[in-house]
């Protein structure tokens, strides 16, 4: 078959070596360069069954509990039985996790894992070991890269995907319109964060494979389950500190040194993620300014050896956290929802896969446990490349639609009153604060209102820019409109009631 790949973290790129080494002519076709995007961005690691006592179901339950009951069980019953090979995979690839004296991989531990589960590279620079050893990969076998090249769109006829429409940009940044024409597109184009004003998501991060999926036809789900990592240094440009660091003990503390996590969760600093993060976001309300996250304990030596990149980039802002508490607070980080997936990558357009972080594949629910994501990639990415020329299951009538448009034919923009402009910087702010860590019937209302009348105004995109901002409304109003209709609280959807809406601290902006 001849597949193309579109984006290269570690869910296309492993998706586009197995589709090779089954014998398909494979194309990987990226908007940066090969490699950019998420993945070489990740500290912690990958969530793997290596410690003594621990299981396959003791990680599929601890799964299916940060999920808050919305995961599907077969999805991560997937991806706890798949995960052992998918890491010795990436360690045949050339990936030196980290080992002890005895040549034992070493484990970290974080948020939510009842065990020390998370294998790592080079400290916390798991994401850029495994980005340099699969793009190493993708260079050795035959498979065709295209480098910045923005897809933008799918080409749907007769009920099936047939190819992508992109816009291929030269050195001196001028794009030409192209199309490519395939028996598969596989998408695992990552998620959306810079729908968000604060995000730990790489530049470029637009939500464009979702959008397209949208505009196919194809069944998008979940995409109210944002998540906020708890713990990005409040400064510019924002900067991940890994759950991992409070894995290994650092604590959370208030302007009055009090570990305040504990009193929504007992297991404080390492409660799930959307509990921690909203615990400092309303702390940091309430109290004018961020929270401090203290490593202190850990001492400079320890601290320098097991986290060097957070080590050198904090220090070259200015903080030494192996003496002082270093300012910490919330930012968008990873997409539960996307392209809706069997257990295969298939969407509910034939001959349309997604893996990764665009894919809805049911692991995550309402909440992602910590370092599951290179490990869903991996794994949903191989599961992929099984799949490629068998029958599509699914109902008669999925695909069948013809592409669609859904831009709304008409608002009533509250009354009357003046739409603010649009800029994308508006865009992300709006999301921050209305769609954010913590939601209101009110801000949502107002956020779906303005991003419709956003679109209506908007002019058909031409630049990779325009493109990139038409994905981002068109997500904007997908996301709205889903946390909407959620109308109670479940893993990161958080709604408050209008009574505790009238008496909460707005969201602080610490960045
Ligand atoms: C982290 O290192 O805290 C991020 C890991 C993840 O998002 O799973």
């Amino acid at each position: 078959m001849n597949v193309l790949v579109v984006g290269s973290g570690i869910a296309g790129l492993t998706a586009a070596l197995h589709a090779r080494e089954a014998g398909h002519a494979v194309t990987v076709v990226t908007k940066g360069a090969l490699g950019d995007g998420s993945t070489g961005y990740a500290q912690g690691g990958v969530a793997g069954v290596y410690g003594a006592g621990d299981s396959a179901e003791q990680h599929a339950a601890d799964t299916l509990a940060a999920g808050a009951g919305l995961s599907e069980e077969a999805a991560v019953e997937a991806l706890v039985a798949d995960g052992a090979d998918r890491i010795a995979e990436l360690i045949a690839r050339g990936v030196a996790f980290d080992r002890d004296a005895d040549g034992m991989l070493l484990l970290g531990r974080e948020a939510a894992h009842s065990h020390a589960r998370i294998v790592h590279a080079g400290g916390d620079a798991t994401g850029a070991a495994i980005s340099r050893a699969l793009v190493a990969a993708v260079r050795r076998a035959t498979i065709d890269v295209i480098e910045h090249a923005f897809v933008s769109d799918l080409i749907v006829s007769d009920g099936a995907v047939r190819g992508i429409r992109l816009l291929i940009r030269d050195s001196a940044g001028n794009a030409t319109a192209s199309e490519l024409t395939a028996d598969a597109v596989i998408l695992a184009t990552g998620g959306a964060g810079h729908l968000y004003a604060h995000t730990t998501n790489p530049v470029g991060t637009t939500g464009d494979g979702i959008a397209a999926a949208l505009r196919a036809g194809a069944e998008v789900d979940d995409l109210e389950f944002v998540q906020f990592h708890p713990t990005i240094l409040a400064d510019n440009p924002a900067f991940l500190i890994s759950e991992a660091v409070r894995g290994e003990g650092a604590t959370l503390i208030d302007d009055d040194g009090r570990r305040f996590v504990f009193d929504s969760h007992p297991d404080g600093e390492l409660a799930p993620r959307d509990v921690v993060s909203r615990a400092i976001a309303r702390r940091a309300a309430a109290q004018g300014g961020p929270v401090r996250l203290d490593a202190a304990m850990l001492g400079a030596a320890t601290l320098a050896a097991r986290f060097p990149t957070i080590d050198r980039v904090t220090r070259e802002r200015g903080f030494d956290w192996s003496t002082d508490p270093i300012p910490v607070t919330p930012a968008a980080h990873y997409l539960m929802g996307g392209v809706v997936t069997d257990l295969h990558g298939r969407s509910t357009i034939p001959g349309l896969f997604a893996v990764g972080e665009v894919a809805r594949t049911g692991v995550h629910g309402a909440n992602r446990l910590a370092s599951n994501s290179l490990l869903e990639g991996a794994v949903f990415g191989a599961r992929a490349a099984a799949a490629l020329g068998a029958p599509w299951p699914g109902s008669p009538t999925l695909g069948s639609r013809e592409s669609t448009d859904p831009a709304p034919a008409s608002v009533e923009y509250r009354d009357g009153s003046e739409v603010p402009d649009f800029s994308r910087a508006a865009l992300q702010q709006l999301m921050w604060s209305d769609v954010g860590l913590l939601r209101t019937s009110e801000g949502l209302r107002n956020a779906l209102d303005t991003v419709q009348a956003w679109r209506l105004a908007a002019p058909a995109p031409r630049t990779v820019g325009e493109h990139e901002d038409a994905n981002l409304l068109l997500l904007a109003e997908a996301t709205a409109s889903a946390a909407l209709a959620r109308t109670g609280s479940v893993g990161a959807h958080y709604r408050l009631t209008d009574a505790e809406a009238r008496t909460a601290a707005p969201i602080l902006e610490t960045v």
